[in-house]
């Protein structure tokens, strides 16, 4: 029979984007390769970035949303550099897929690993398993506000940045979160604001939790301030399952999290559009790390992790469990890159994790 083939678009982009992609691309074909011809991915890899904006005054081509809708997945590297500023690199490729996509839900998935040193001081890989569930397409991200709208010119400009919550869009992205949870061990899901200080957009986000709580009568929950939330990811990790949280303070909690379990490099993600009315987008958390770029220091684990969400995504679950004990199994025989204590090479890890994969 023909092999199931998934197409992929590729935009590794910048910095160790490029590296880690590069890694992913050659665990998932060796998966591949070993799956007794049962799927195939089929890669186009696009040069978007920012050496391209240097080229062409564009982060991605003017037909380039319309090309990517065709594939299976987008499965992305990082974007920013130096030589573009940070908000025109992360607006022109990463936040245009993402929104004009409507991947609203963005899942980041924390734990640890055998044989990853935790800065947590009781850090225990098996009681130690979250997920963050990003709200994705509004919140503090919506994009609006403006500049000098008290038209001073310079020393006296002003500027505002809105926040937008919508009711359809707080429901959305708690139900995916509640749902989630419905498939874990601990049958829990922590909503977090700052409800006390932001008394409009997240004190809706306070009420919608609720009504739709109710619909979930199976699984516990909490609501809790994202200071306080951000004291027990230290304090009490082994009490969260799912967290669910706006845009902003989302994207800070995972950047914890990962941390928390040894490396921003481990980190996994997935940009879900969950109608699948367009690709969903897989990518590792980290950016594009210019300070180790081009060296053979990045850690290709993040990368490799989103991989394995990608392949849950299309819906091979049992090719998700074997990549991920691959990583369990190359992090636990010590082969670590520099930013969790070990000399090995992105290339090294690479090749252990094939190595898992083939034998
Ligand atoms: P970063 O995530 O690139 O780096 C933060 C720290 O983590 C650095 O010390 C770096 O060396 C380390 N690190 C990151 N990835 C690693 C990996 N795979 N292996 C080992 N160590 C790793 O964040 P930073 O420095 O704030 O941003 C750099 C650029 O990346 C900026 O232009 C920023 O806008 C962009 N960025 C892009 C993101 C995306 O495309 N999704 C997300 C975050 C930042
Ligand atoms: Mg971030």
């Amino acid at each position: 029979t023909k092999p199931r083939t998934f197409r992929i678009a590729a935009i590794p982009a910048d910095g160790v984007g490029t590296e880690v992609v590069a890694a992913g691309r050659a665990v998932l074909d060796a998966l591949a390769e070993n799956s007794d011809g049962a799927f195939a991915f089929d890669w186009e890899e696009f040069p978007w970035g920012c050496d391209y904006y240097g080229k062409t005054g564009k982060m991605i081509d003017d037909d380039g949303l319309e090309r990517l809708k065709e594939f299976d997945a987008i499965y992305f590297g990082a974007v920013g550099w130096p030589t573009v500023p940070d908000h025109i690199s992360l607006w022109g490729l990463r936040l245009k897929i993402c929104q004009n996509f409507d991947q609203w839900a963005n899942i980041r998935p924390v734990h640890f690993l055998p044989g990853v040193q935790s800065p947590l001081r009781k850090a225990d890989h098996t009681e130690l398993d979250w997920v963050v569930v990003r709200e994705n397409s509004e919140g503090e991200y919506a994009g609006l506000g403006g500049r000098n709208l008290s038209g001073r010119g310079p020393g006296g400009e002003v500027a505002i940045q809105s926040a937008l919550f919508t009711e359809v869009g707080c429901e959305r992205v708690m139900r995916f979160a509640f749902d989630l949870a419905r498939t874990r061990d601990r049958r829990k899901v922590s909503s977090v604001t700052k409800s006390n200080a932001q008394q409009y957009g997240m004190v809706l986000w306070d009420e919608v939790f609720k009504r739709v709580a109710q619909d979930y009568p199976d699984v516990e929950t909490e609501s809790v301030l994202v200071d306080a939330m951000s004291a027990k990811f230290v304090l009490r990790p082994e009490d969260l399952s799912v967290v669910v949280a706006s845009n902003l303070n989302a994207d800070i909690l995972s950047d914890l999290g990962s941390a928390l379990a040894g490396s921003l490099g481990l980190a996994a993600s997935a940009n879900l559009n969950p109608e699948r009315r367009y690709p969903s987008m897989f990518e590792p958390v980290h950016g594009s790390a210019p300070d180790i770029a081009g060296q053979g220091l990045a850690n290709p684990i993040g990368a490799v992790g989103s991989a394995a969400l990608m392949l849950e995504h299309f819906g091979l679950p049992e090719q998700a469990a074997r990549l991920n004990r691959a990583i369990e199994a190359t992090t636990a025989a010590g082969v670590l890159t520099r930013d969790v204590g070990g000399t090995a090479t992105t290339e090294d890890v690479t090749k252990a994790l094939i190595g898992h994969l083939t034998n």
